[in-house]
């Protein structure tokens, strides 16, 4: 067998794996269904959101952490931002951050259908410029916007978290390339995802553990 052939197998098993996971957690509500279904009718790019297993992680991620006050970086069309505020106990709220302004209009839509509208804030900026507008500080941010952005959005994010607070960054094992020796040169995703976790392998400042979840996600805690 050649390696085409052996990253093959390895596909085939990682999705039957993949589709057992999904199957034997909870379920995708129906409001989420409709938004992961909409979003393939009208965006471009519908792979970007989180799907029904990420989605379930991140609902658990909330109910074990209890935050107050959650931050995402990258809202897409909502989902990963319902997915969370559902998770959330009372009081809790969810600030989404999505620099795309022509996304508004739909994301605003699939808030507006879901149950939880009234716990989530969206903001249409770029999260380098609004970010230092926030006037709050947050026991959870989701940092899932331009990957070559990650190590900015960190350090302006980590003055505003709590002691104790977690970050979660998504894509960081970037489909396998972070084990690309040297990358292409105008390969500046895959540059700046392993100079991000280079640095964050390094930094006392937090505790840091990598689950190789979907696409790699970062579990991140401020000490
Ligand atoms: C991977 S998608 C987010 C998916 C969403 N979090 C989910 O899981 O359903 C990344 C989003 O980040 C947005 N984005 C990119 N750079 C940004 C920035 N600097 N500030 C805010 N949003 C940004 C993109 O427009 C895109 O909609």
């Amino acid at each position: 067998m050649d390696l085409k052939q052996a990253k093959k197998v390895t596909d085939d098993a990682n999705q039957l794996i993949d589709a057992y996971m999904a199957a034997h957690s909870d379920a995708e509500p129906d409001y989420l269904a409709l938004v992961n279904r909409a979003a393939h009718v009208h965006t471009i790019n519908p792979r970007m959101l989180s799907g029904h297993f990420q989605g379930r992680i991140l609902k658990m991620l909330v109910r074990m952490i209890q935050p107050q006050r959650v931050l995402e970086i990258g809202t897409f069309v909502g989902y990963s931002a319902l997915c969370m505020a559902e998770g959330l106990t009372t009081g809790g709220h969810v600030d989404t951050i999505e620099i795309d302004d022509e996304l508004e209009e739909f994301i605003r839509e699939q808030l507006a259908k879901s149950p939880f509208e009234e716990r989530i804030t969206l903001h249409i900026g770029d999260a380098l410029e609004v970010i230092p507008q926030l006037d709050t500080t947050f026991d959870l941010v989701f940092i899932d916007a331009d990957k070559r952005l990650y190590r900015e959005y960190f350090e302006l994010v980590l003055p505003r978290l709590k002691s104790g607070g977690f970050i979660l960054a998504d894509n960081t094992l970037w489909d396998g390339k972070v084990l690309i020796d040297k990358p292409e040169s105008n390969d500046y995703q895959t540059i700046a995802i392993k100079a991000f976790n280079d640095f964050i392998a390094t930094d006392n400042r937090i505790e840091k553990v990598i689950l190789p979840l979907r696409d790699g996600l970062t579990l991140i805690m401020k000490k």
